[in-house]
């Protein structure tokens, strides 16, 4: 297992477990994960993936994997690489790209269902120990999709969208490299307006008054997107274009 602290990095304060993953799911972690983690001696590179590929896409805090899952669907072309640190979610994301659900009974070789192209990896662990190994210019594209909002004032700390993470992520997307952040939390946004307004290597791609409070075209609902509109929270939707 990777290293869960490294020096400068402050705790992870999220949840690593949830309830209890049984069966196919627990099995997909132990037996198939390793075939898609990116672990200590995974070279980062194009070539990481199972097909050629000639763009990558970080998915951060990926949650049940629902986006992630199908945006690499639709993308064959694309690498993913998907961090999650909570192993429900990354059980969840390996049941739907091997189409193989709880109560199955697992086949003698677990695989990709037949659709799918190799193309996803996963960092089941804190994204900020990874940014050391991710070379400069490497991403298209990242997403971060309803991060924890750590509303709390005395929790502001706790919150991705910092200095240090922007810094990070500026340097591992190539310029013109998009970063999109959506919110549901009133906090949040405001909060996420104002670091990226601060922050000069990245620029806001808004262009009227309203789309950032439309879903993008190449959208995808998440769990926590439905969730808040279950209880009357619009999201918005945040493109920001690296210009380092
Ligand atoms: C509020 S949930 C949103 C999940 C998903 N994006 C969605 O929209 O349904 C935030 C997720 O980010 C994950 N997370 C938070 N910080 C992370 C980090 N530093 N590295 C990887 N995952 C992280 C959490 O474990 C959690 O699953």
């Amino acid at each position: 297992m990777y290293q869960s602290q490294q020096k400068n990095i402050p705790k992870f304060f999220g949840r690593r477990k949830g309830r209890t993953i049984r069966c196919a799911k627990s099995t997909l972690l132990t037996d198939f994960l390793p075939h898609l983690r990116i672990s200590e001696t995974t070279e980062l590179s194009h070539r990481m993936f199972g097909e050629p590929v000639e763009k990558i896409y970080l998915e951060i805090g990926f949650g049940n994997g629902e986006h992630l899952a199908e945006q690499a669907l639709r993308n064959p072309k694309v690498g993913f690489i998907g961090a999650e640190v909570f192993q429900n979610g990354v059980a969840n994301l390996l049941s739907l790209i091997t189409g193989i659900k709880i109560k199955d009974e697992l086949p003698e070789t677990i695989k990709l269902s037949s659709e799918r192209t190799d193309n996803i990896r996963i960092f089941d662990n804190d994204i900020r120990l990874l940014f050391k190994r991710i070379p400069d210019n490497f991403l298209d594209k990242v997403f971060l999709l309803f991060p924890d909002p750590w509303p709390k004032k005395r929790h502001a700390n706790r919150r991705f969208v910092n200095p240090e993470n922007l810094q990070e992520l500026s340097r591992c997307l190539k310029k013109g490299g998009i970063l999109r952040i959506a919110t549901d939390h009133k906090v949040y946004k405001h909060w996420t307006l104002r670091q990226l307004h601060a922050c000069p290597l990245f620029e806001w791609t808004a262009t009227c008054g309203n789309d950032w409070k439309h879903e993008p075209s190449d959208w995808v609902q998440t769990k926590y997107q439905r969730k808040a509109l279950r209880e009357g929270r619009r999201a918005v939707f945040l493109d920001y274009k690296n210009i380092k």
